[in-house]
């Protein structure tokens, strides 16, 4: 099953893709993750990658394909995934159009995680995040059991760089203008599902294991 996370900047999307990777026993692909990653390892693509998400700018296609299609290729990819922060632009969604349709096989459900704008910088400011395992928390709607804590992996949670309400809302101008449309793409490829991201996390899970599940 290959599953495509669509969704503005908080809207829980890769909340809802971890537990779904959990779920269905597929791999949880985060290139926001990813590039976190690189940012702590000091790599070249960390470094370049930052420059752009700390404007809440989007890291160009040229950096983004080449990273994410080399992780597809992996074995543990061979049973399917969970796409969340890709693709993000229509070129994007185009090369992974292609790389599919080369191999005989297509994105089965885009589901379009839906939060009015107003309520996403509300849940930024709460969010704690662990940027060692990539599990992310909030101190109001989704606490960690000890609080500053991760739980899956004891390390200390921290704020994101981006998480700043002056970046929050470059951040969702740049998704209304490149990533919105891709709404309108998966719509055409029959593959959109909609849900109502305002509701409790679990509520949302259980909207879209019904969809998966249908
Ligand atoms: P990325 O890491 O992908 O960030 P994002 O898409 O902006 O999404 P977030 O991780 O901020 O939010 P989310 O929807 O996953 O919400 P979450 O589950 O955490 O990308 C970061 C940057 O990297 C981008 O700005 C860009 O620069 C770059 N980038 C990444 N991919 C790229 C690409 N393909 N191309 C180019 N650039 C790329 O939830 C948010 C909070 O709300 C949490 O605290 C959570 O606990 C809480 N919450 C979740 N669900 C609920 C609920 N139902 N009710 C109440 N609270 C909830």
């Amino acid at each position: 099953m290959k599953i495509v996370m669509l969704g503005a900047p908080g809207a829980g999307k890769g909340t809802q893709a971890k537990m779904l990777a959990a779920k269905y026993r597929i791999p949880h692909i985060s290139t926001g993750d990813i590039f976190r990653a690189n940012i702590k390892e000091g790599t070249e693509l960390g470094r370049k990658a930052k420059e752009y998400m700390d404007q809440g700018q989007l890291v160009p296609d040229s950096l983004t394909l080449d990273l994410i299609m080399d992780r597809f290729s992996k074995p543990d990819c061979a049973n399917g995934y969970v796409l969340d922060g890709f693709p993000r632009t229509i070129p994007q969604a185009e090369a992974l159009t292609a790389a599919l349709k080369a191999k005989g096989e297509k994105v089965d459900f885009a589901i379009n995680v839906d939060v009015p704008d107003e309520n996403i910088i509300n849940r930024m400011s709460g969010r704690r995040c662990c940027l060692k395992c990539g599990g992310t928390f909030h101190v109001k709607y989704n606490p960690p059991k000890t609080e500053g804590i991760c739980d899956f992996c004891d390390a200390e949670l921290v704020i994101r760089d981006d998480d700043k309400p002056e970046i929050v809302k470059k951040r969702l101008v740049a998704y209304h203008d490149q990533t919105q449309p891709l709404i309108d793409y998966y719509e055409k490829e029959g593959a959109l599902r909609n849900v109502d991201g305002t509701v409790d996390v679990e509520v949302v899970f259980d909207s879209i294991v019904k969809i998966l599940e249908a």
